[in-house]
């Protein structure tokens, strides 16, 4: 059985997943690393790189839990993608704590972005610079960066972190933009915009938090190309599909690999679709029944790290291409 990288590597594409905090010290740590080495070629560390992990003190920074995520990538030939320089979550309590004001933000933010950035140059390949700062209606989050800030954070955040690795992929990620709708509409003018300005950004991330009844495929296709027309390069960067926890399992099962295939195989029309990654890889350690409740099972391998039907529905399609 040939493993999914191998085949995403003719492909000329990564596969990957999230990874759990220190998945070194799970209970099953090794059958973690046997089978993340042995599936997958692009890693996000899920949690290690964000704002309340990785700069606990306004003058402390803590690289090791993530520098642990990226020894291990490396050392097996996977690349890495960071998550996240800016995002409003997961925020350390000396950041939210107090009123800034919007000069004083920006030299944190700058301070931040240049730290992270640069301390990871060359081995972080792929950084989610700005996180999730649209909201479904289609206006700007609200947040600690847009409202002290304004909407020039983020172009600000681009810059710096070209300045601090000029060689890195600078990308925008967000959820609920896989359709088209007022959502992607919105990030879709704001990356033109952007673009337009010459303000550096190379890739849009297409989170792909979606269930058993799957999306409107035509649209996404289409808002796919029109992403890649802007210059893009496109990742789907947390995928999962949950089913509901009641009922009958072997059925869900069924819809969820029927859904993991369509996406799959709409991705691998598109050659500007360059990474397609989970949130997670086994049902043992998921996000999705902690947040969706009565939901679960919503990725590739089982609690036992078996391979479940979207696994193999996958694997089918890409040996096919
Ligand atoms: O670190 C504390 C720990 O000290 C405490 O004992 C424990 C008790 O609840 O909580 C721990 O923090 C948790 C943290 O994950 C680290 O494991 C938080 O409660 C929990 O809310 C947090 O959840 C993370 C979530 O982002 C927060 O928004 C998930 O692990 C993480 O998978 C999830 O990832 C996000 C992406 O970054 C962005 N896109 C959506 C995706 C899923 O929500």
């Amino acid at each position: 059985d040939v493993p999914l990288r191998v085949l995403a590597e003719k492909l000329n594409i990564h596969i990957g997943f999230a990874a759990g905090n220190n998945f070194w010290s799970l209970p099953d740590a090794e059958k973690y690393m046997e089978v993340a080495k042995r599936e997958f070629n692009i890693l996000t560390p899920g949690n290690q790189m964000k704002w309340d992990t990785i700069h606990p003190e306004r003058n402390r920074y803590n690289f090791e839990p993530a520098e642990k995520h990226v020894e291990f990538a490396l050392k097996n030939d996977m690349i890495v993608h960071g998550h996240t320089l800016v995002w409003h979550n997961q925020l350390p309590g000396w950041l939210t704590g107090q009123e800034w004001s919007k000069e004083e933000l920006l030299n944190i933010l700058e301070d931040h972005v240049k730290t992270v950035v640069s301390h990871f140059r060359g081995r972080v390949k792929i950084w989610d610079v700005v996180n999730e700062a649209v909201s479904d209606s289609g206006t700007y989050r609200e947040s600690i960066w847009y409202r002290t800030i304004g909407p020039e954070y983020i172009e600000k955040a681009l810059i710096w972190a070209k300045e601090a690795d000029p060689d890195a992929i600078l990308i925008y990620n967000d959820y609920n933009i896989e359709e088209i709708n007022a959502k992607s509409n919105f990030v879709y003018n704001m990356i033109k915009n952007l673009r337009e300005k010459g303000v550096p950004i190379d890739g849009i991330g297409f989170q792909m938090h979606i269930d058993y009844r799957g999306i409107n495929y035509e649209s996404f296709k289409k808002n796919l190309e029109r992403f890649a027309e802007l210059g893009l390069q496109i990742y789907i960067t947390e995928m999962d599909v949950r089913i509901p926890l009641g009922g009958s399992v072997e059925y869900y099962l069924k819809k969820q690999a029927e859904v993991y295939r369509r996406i799959f195989e709409i991705c691998l029309d598109n050659p500007a679709v360059r990474a397609i990654q989970f949130w997670g890889f086994t049902d043992k350690y998921s996000w999705v029944p902690g947040f969706f409740k009565g939901y679960g099972k919503a990725l590739i391998f089982d609690e036992n790290y078996n391979p479940k039907p979207c696994y193999f529905a996958i694997r089918e399609l890409m040996e096919e291409k």
